[in-house]
């Protein structure tokens, strides 16, 4: 039985251990980039390569014969090692020099005939929130801060989202391993500043309240995890949606010009009765209608509304005495319309080719 099994020709096997090791040889200089020598690996000199299955043939040669194409297996074995070696150290001697690094000698430019220590700028989203605070100053309004590991009251029951209030699902959010389950949490939104603001503060009350928030959302082209809000609240005597109105279109020429305006639509927030959604001219079209757009001439930025009288008892604020509107939006959405740039993650990248042209 044993005998039968040893069939194969010496000769022929040798053919084939020709055959496959000029094979591999072609397959890896053929490859032309580091990837797709990798990715070749084990078809090469890995477990699935021709030159190793034909090892398993060994066994099926007579004896006498054995050593002979062993020793001409090992030696092609060898080759096509040494081979992939050789070809790998020169792809990623390509792949390096092609690599955009940045590269931390290249500090000097020249400028103006002279040579110049470059400095970084800031980023996009940076520059567009001192913009906006800068604006908001302009208009009368403070600036504030507020932390952005919050808790749930805060974040939710403050602004009227009670536990099982279906709202909630508008905001998936990380909670943190911190105390009582469910109560330490990342902030979903800037809202929570309005309640810290008004319960450090007597009204009259005018301030932004830019700063980080965090959702469960997988980024795509216009979310990400990380994103930036700014958040407004008025409180005073006598305040009238018109004011909150007036005040959306005013940011919206100051941040955009004077050929970009602002809409609102009804909408529902738990926090604001009534509340609407803020719409601005597309700035891709004009407003003329584009796919940006969906064809309608506007790209929704953010929400707003009259501050609800629950948020107000939440803070010990009479609503008898006090009125006051609030209203929040995505900076970096902000950013996107005023650079018409396609994908959201491109901001989060760092590629200094995209950073250098703000
Ligand atoms: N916090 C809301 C959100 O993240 C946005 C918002 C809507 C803020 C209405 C407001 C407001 O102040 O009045 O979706």
């Amino acid at each position: 039985m044993e005998q039968s099994e040893k069939t194969i020709n010496p000769m022929d096997l040798i053919k084939k251990i020709e055959v496959a090791l000029n094979d591999s040889l072609e397959t890896i200089s053929k490859c032309v980039s580091i990837n797709e020598l990798n990715s070749l690996t084990v078809m090469t000199v890995g477990k699935k390569s021709q030159l190793i299955e034909l090892r398993s043939q060994l066994k099926n040669v007579e004896v006498s014969a054995r050593k002979e194409i062993g020793k001409v297996l090992t030696d092609a074995l060898e080759k096509v090692e040494e081979t992939f070696k050789l070809k790998q150290s020169e792809l990623n001697l390509i792949a390096e020099q092609n690599y955009d690094r940045n590269d931390l000698t290249e500090f000097w430019a020249k400028l103006d005939n002279t040579y110049k220590v470059k400095t970084g700028g800031l980023h996009p989203v940076t520059e567009a929130q001192w913009d906006l605070e800068e604006i908001f100053i302009s208009m009368g309004f403070s600036v504030t801060d507020g932390p952005e590991v919050e808790t749930d009251w805060y974040n939710f029951e403050a602004l009227n989202i009670p536990k099982d209030h279906p709202a909630r699902g508008m905001w998936d959010t990380f909670y943190l391993e911190s105390g009582v389950p469910e109560t330490v949490l990342m902030r979903t939104h800037t809202s929570p500043v309005q309640i810290r603001v008004m319960k450090c503060y007597s009204p009259p009350i005018y301030t932004v309240m830019p700063g980080r928030c965090f959702r469960r959302d997988t980024p795509d082209a216009r979310h990400l995890a990380t994103f930036h809000q700014i958040e407004g609240l008025v409180v005073d005597k006598g305040i009238t949606f018109a004011h909150l109105a007036g005040t959306i279109e005013k940011f919206t020429t100051s941040y955009f010009g004077p050929n970009i305006h602002a809409r609102l639509r009804p909408a529902y927030f738990p926090f604001t009765e009534p509340s609407a959604e803020f719409e601005i001219t597309c700035t891709v079209c004009s407003g003329v209608g584009c796919r940006t757009c969906s064809m309608t001439g506007w790209i929704e930025l953010g929400g707003c509304g009259m501050v609800d009288p629950e948020v107000f008892f939440a803070v010990g604020i009479n609503p008898e005495e006090w009125s006051g509107f609030a209203f929040g939006f995505g900076i970096d959405r902000l950013v996107q319309m005023k650079y018409s740039l396609n994908d959201m993650r491109d901001l989060i990248e760092n590629d200094l080719r995209l950073l250098r042209q703000f």
